[in-house]
């Protein structure tokens, strides 16, 4: 992340460190994870220790230190969703995408994830892209907002 737009997050809170969850929450939503990099500048802006920056950065599921894509899809695993069909729909998006959970595509266009359990078990099986819940889908219904992605892909 360049330091303008570091700069512009920490202003945002005030250079608060009681504020570090949301100032990595920015920072995340700008960049889909957290540099490295920029955790090492926000621990030295803030005089708080790299460690304490690092250990809150790992200690939430939320965050991630890997580059991510463009774009998030996200398939839950948790239990009622897995009854459902949930592993069907992660094979659907590995195979169209060609890659696996955790991964992201050459092109930095998408990362697939799975998670397990999100609270919203009524809905499953569920898939979220970027951050939109797409509850009690099927395999067809996955296949047209896959078509969509593929579209924008080019
Ligand atoms: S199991 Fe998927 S939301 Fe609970």
């Amino acid at each position: 992340m360049d330091d303008a737009k570091l700069n512009e997050i920490l202003t945002r809170h005030d250079r608060d460190p009681a504020a570090l969850l949301a100032i990595l929450m920015d920072i995340q939503a700008e960049e889909n994870y957290l540099p490295r990099e920029t955790l090492k500048k926000v621990a030295e802006q803030l005089e708080v220790a790299f460690a304490k920056v690092y250990s809150l950065a790992t200690f939430f599921g939320a965050f991630s230190l890997e580059p991510r894509g463009k774009h998030i899809c996200t398939v839950c695993m948790g239990t009622a969703c897995h009854v459902r069909g949930a592993p069907k729909l992660v094979e659907q998006v590995e195979r169209q995408f060609d890659l696996e959970p955790g991964q992201t595509t050459e092109d930095m266009f998408l990362t697939l994830e799975t998670v397990n359990c999100v609270g919203a078990c009524a809905l499953g099986p569920l898939v979220i892209l970027d951050g939109e819940y797409h509850g009690n889908i099927k395999s067809n219904k996955l296949e047209k907002v896959l078509k969509k992605l593929e579209k924008e892909r080019g």
